[in-house]
């Protein structure tokens, strides 16, 4: 079976996120079972920048949206990519979705649109001699495919769209609807009008055969007025087709026996070594040298986050006796109150504003513990490399956060099933209350390894996901 996946980022050729880690490492748990996957993505200077010099152009345009394009194919660390090479479009200083300061870019619509519109073709049969059997859509960059194609093609492949997150979801004015070149019907309650405007993920959840989100339990809060962002009432419409699937993590990238980011090595048996690492970080964080728990945060700076219950709380958690290691990048006004924390309490908590992939698994591979406060949480992929990695996850119970950790209350602590902390989300009390039990668990060193142990036993690979994700293809495309 063939899939052409669509997404506007795929690790390691450009990462904002979790989106880059799942379509960058899907491809190969799919291989294994038959599917093979050419990922479809834009061509940022990152990207091009990796291009060898003669890449095939397999498509081109004379004008696609206002300036020449090319579909080219190339083959980069074992993923099968398409690369929309559009320079009026992608060839930009910045990140994918906006300038070096973070703003986006004015014409997002208009980059997403087109980079929809060469996918729609390439699903079409552009191509010469590949035509996908399942069109593969993520996020709203990737979801007005499945508009061109459902409103532009009667003999389109089945589709699935992936929501990453619901808070994302490419709402446009009505204005723009002209130039993207749907027929005047497509402007309707059933395809890609949303109050008033329109709405690209909306679109995609409209046009696709089969919906699918990134954990259980998201699957079914996206169906509530709380958690769905104005789209519940057409998720609950298609609730037949929506399915929850939980990431996985690429466990050769994420692997603490292998990694090279780490100063020491190790495995279940040598758990040991991760003290170099610990150290490694309390230098490079400006921490005490000290006995007690070192909690380690990973993360977008931003409210879906709780980075906000987080700095409110910095108090607190230094008083339970832990020490934090933040490293962060996102909001300015987040990231000003957690350097504030950070010389409050000098030698305690220590922040590094940045993007850092390296530094990241350092911090899995050495903190005692990783913080995951967010309001809500899709899938969250931190606490899985924090389990493989003996880096007990404690976090908030919602999404899938709530579906990959066992919580260590009292029985789950004697059955020795726990493999972290959960606590309510959008509470700081809680979210003390779970560092005070940490504190704990850490001073018993019978039940700490164990649980460590009993974490990095999980399985966070994507074996299992990969074959939920074929036999959704194959009902879909039956
Ligand atoms: P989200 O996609 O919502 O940000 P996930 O937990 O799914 O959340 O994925 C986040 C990914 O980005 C993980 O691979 C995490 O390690 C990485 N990450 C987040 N912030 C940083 C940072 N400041 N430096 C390095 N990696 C980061
Ligand atoms: C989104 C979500 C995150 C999820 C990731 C990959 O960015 O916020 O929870 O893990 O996508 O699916």
């Amino acid at each position: 079976m063939k899939i052409l996946s669509v997404a506007s980022e795929v690790f390691p050729l450009i990462k904002t996120g979790g989106l880059a880690d799942v379509t960058g490492a899907l491809p190969g748990a799919l291989a294994g079972l038959g599917v093979s996957t050419r990922t479809m993505l834009p061509g940022y200077p990152s990207v091009v920048a990796r291009l060898p010099k003669r890449a095939r152009a397999l498509h081109s345009y004379p004008d696609l949206f206002g300036g020449k394009a090319k579909v080219l194919g190339v083959e980069i660390d074992g993923l099968d990519l398409l690369v929309l090479d559009a320079p009026h479009l992608f060839d930009r200083p910045g990140g994918a979705y906006g300038d070096a300061g973070g703003v986006d870019w004015p014409d997002n619509w208009k980059r997403f649109a087109a980079f929809s519109r060469a996918a729609a073709d390439v699903a079409g049969g552009a191509i010469a001699g590949w035509r996908p059997d399942i069109v593969h859509a993520h996020d709203w960059q990737a979801a007005l495919t499945l508009a061109y194609l459902r409103y532009g093609d009667a003999s389109a492949p089945p589709s699935v769209i992936t929501v990453h997150n619901l808070a994302f979801q490419g709402q446009f004015p009505a204005s723009i609807f002209a130039e993207l070149g749907l027929p005047a019907h497509a402007m309707g309650l059933d395809g890609v009008e949303y109050f008033g405007g329109v709405g690209f993920l909306k679109a995609g959840l409209q046009a696709a055969s089969a919906i699918t989100t990134v954990s259980p339990t998201y699957a079914s809060e996206i169906r509530t007025p709380a958690f769905g962002m104005g789209l519940d009432g057409l998720l609950n419409l298609r609730a037949g087709q929506l399915h929850g699937i939980l990431n996985g993590i690429d466990t050769g990238q994420w692997n603490p026996e292998t990694d090279t980011h780490l100063a020491s090595r190790y495995t279940v048996r040598t758990l040991k070594h991760r003290s170099a690492n610990r150290h490694a970080i309390e230098t490079r964080f400006g921490l005490d040298h000290d006995a007690g728990p070192l909690l380690c945060v990973v993360s977008r700076l931003t409210w879906q986050k709780g980075m906000d219950i987080l700095a409110a709380e910095l108090d607190r958690i230094v008083a339970a006796g832990a020490r934090l290691a933040i490293l962060g990048a996102g909001d300015q006004g987040l990231e000003g109150v957690l350097l504030a924390g950070a010389a409050r309490h000098r030698g305690r908590v220590g922040v590094v504003v940045g993007y850092d992939e390296g530094l990241s698994h350092l911090l899995q591979g050495g903190a005692d513990a990783i913080l995951i406060p967010s309001r809500f949480e899709p899938c969250g992929l931190t606490q899985l490399y924090g389990l493989r990695y003996g880096c007990v996850p404690v976090v908030a119970r919602t999404g899938g956060l709530a579906d990959t950790i066992v919580d260590a209350n009292h029985a789950a602590l004697a059955a020795g099933v726990a493999t972290g902390f959960q606590f309510a989300p959008e509470s700081g009390e809680a979210l003390v209350d779970a560092v005070w039990r940490l504190v704990g668990v850490f001073g018993d060193d019978g039940a700490w390894p164990a649980m460590q142990k009993q974490g990095m036993k999980a399985d966070v690979s994507w074996q299992a996901s990969a074959k939920d994700y074929v036999k959704l293809y194959r009902s879909i495309a039956a």
